[in-house]
Formats: C-alpha cells, structure tokens, sequence
C-alpha cells in the first residue's frame, strides 16, 4: 500500500448508529432531498470510476490503488445514507441506484466515448480529471457540514462527520496529485484552467436532473455559511499552480442563486 492511501479502504463505521429507525426523530424534508442526491452521488462514483479508467490513469498504480479504496468507501457512504432515507420511506437503495443509473444512462451515453477519445487527443486529461475530483470531494465535504448544521440532529451530525473525515483523504490525494501533476506541465495547467474555467459543474450535474442539482446548491451554498465555504474551497483551487483566481464554485453558487431570484 502507498503512503498517501494508507488511511483509506475502510468500511464505513455505523454499528454504533440507530440507522434504519431514522435517528428516531423526524428529518426535514429540505435534508432528506438533500440526502437521497447523496445517496444517489455516493452510489454513482461506480460510474465516475469507470470513466476515470478510460484515461492513462488506468497505468499509474497510485491512481488505481487510490480509484479501488475511494469507490468502496463511497459505497458505504451510500448505503449508510440509503439506511437512513429508508426509515424516512425515501426511495433509497439498490431499486434507487438502478432507476439513477438507467437515467444517466439515457443523458449521458457518451461519456465514456468522450473520455476515451479525449484521452487519445489530449494527455492532460488526467490531470483535469484529478483537480476536477479534488473540488467534487471539497464540494461534498463541504455540504455535508452545512447539512449537518442545519439540521442539527446529533446523530446525523455523527453519521455525516464520518462520512466527511474520509472525503478528507479523497480530497488529500486529490490534491496532491492535482498539485504534482500541475506543477510538471505548463500545458496541463492551461488546459486544467480552461476546463475548470468552462466546463466544471456541480458534482451529481448531468447525473441527476438540473432542479435537483440546483436545489442542493441553494439550499446548502446559498446562505452566508455556505458562501463562506464556497469562497473557501475556491481559495484552495486558487491555491494550486496555474489556477490563481479561478472561483468556479462561487460562480456556480451565483448562477443558481440569480435563477431563484428571477424565479421570485
Ligand atoms: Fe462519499
Ligand atoms: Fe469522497
């Protein structure tokens, strides 16, 4: 095992947690639609991996040690979640998962063709595709403590706390092969910029539809606390060679805050 995936590969622990009778207090509704789209994510990264392993990531045995330990940790996380919607009588699980997968299966039938193709053409992908995780795992870890806050049930505190401390070594390894990666080519960090830039998107985007995404944002970024944490990891991105004063999430944070205004 590597030193940087020493912490990871372990089953989420949650013997200790009242899951299936939902925590035995109700949950809101805003955190139970917020939940089942992380239910959905977490059991998504399946996909995620398969589109990863179509870059030359799939030749670097960091990368794959890594790519093996995070897909059965997400895993768990989704499975913990589903546990919890279930006792909320949430859809949730594996009936869930396929009905989410037969979806983005119909939008998305050619991502696998793009990243496929665009390795071939374009080596840097897989530097894009780290620093394009290292702001999905900020970005999750990020929500799932504003969702615990604001819900403010000490058991679902406990649940997500845990969930968030091993998207803390997602996001370790993330950013430190965004880092190496960018510091070796200029021409990685122009194409990293530019697809950061133009292209990234919530992670779930293209998986679930826009309202959902949309309504995750809102509901966890819009407010002053979550503003806060969107100008953070922006600050981390900004932080990484090449992408000095890029601030993708606080744009999608106002993108999705402008609509609701509009809307009102
Ligand atoms: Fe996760
Ligand atoms: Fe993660």
């Amino acid at each position: 095992m590597h030193a940087s995936t020493e912490r990871l590969g372990h089953r989420l622990v949650v013997e200790d947690l009242p899951l299936d009778d939902g925590f035995g207090l109700p949950l809101s509704s805003p955190t139970l639609r917020c939940l089942q789209y992380m239910h959905d994510i977490e059991q998504y990264t399946v996909c995620y991996l398969r589109e990863l392993l179509l870059t030359d990531a799939h030749e670097d045995p960091d990368v794959t040690e890594f790519l093996t330990l995070w897909n059965f940790e997400e895993h768990w996380h989704g499975e913990a979640i589903a546990r919890v919607l279930t006792a909320h009588g949430w859809p949730a699980g594996p009936e869930r998962v396929r009905e989410v997968l037969a979806a983005a299966k119909s939008k998305g039938r050619l991502r696998p063709l793009v990243f496929f193709l665009g390795n071939a053409v374009l080596p840097e992908l897989v530097t894009v595709s780290m620093t394009w995780g290292m702001v999905n795992e900020l970005t999750t870890q990020a929500g799932y403590g504003i969702l615990a806050r604001r819900e403010g049930h000490p058991l679902l505190s406990a649940l997500l706390g845990r969930i968030m401390r091993q998207e803390g070594g997602h996001i370790a390894f993330y950013t430190a092969q965004a880092r190496a990666r960018l510091e070796a080519s200029p021409r990685a960090r122009r194409v990293t910029r530019l697809a950061l830039q133009r292209l990234w998107k919530p992670v779930g985007h293209g998986v679930r539809p826009v309202a959902e995404t949309d309504f995750v944002v809102r509901h966890l970024f819009s407010s002053p606390e979550g503003r806060e944490a969107a100008a953070r990891i922006d600050r981390n991105i900004a932080r990484l060679p090449g992408l000095e004063g890029l601030h993708p999430v606080t744009s999608a944070v106002d993108r999705v805050a402008g609509q609701a205004r509009l809307a009102a």
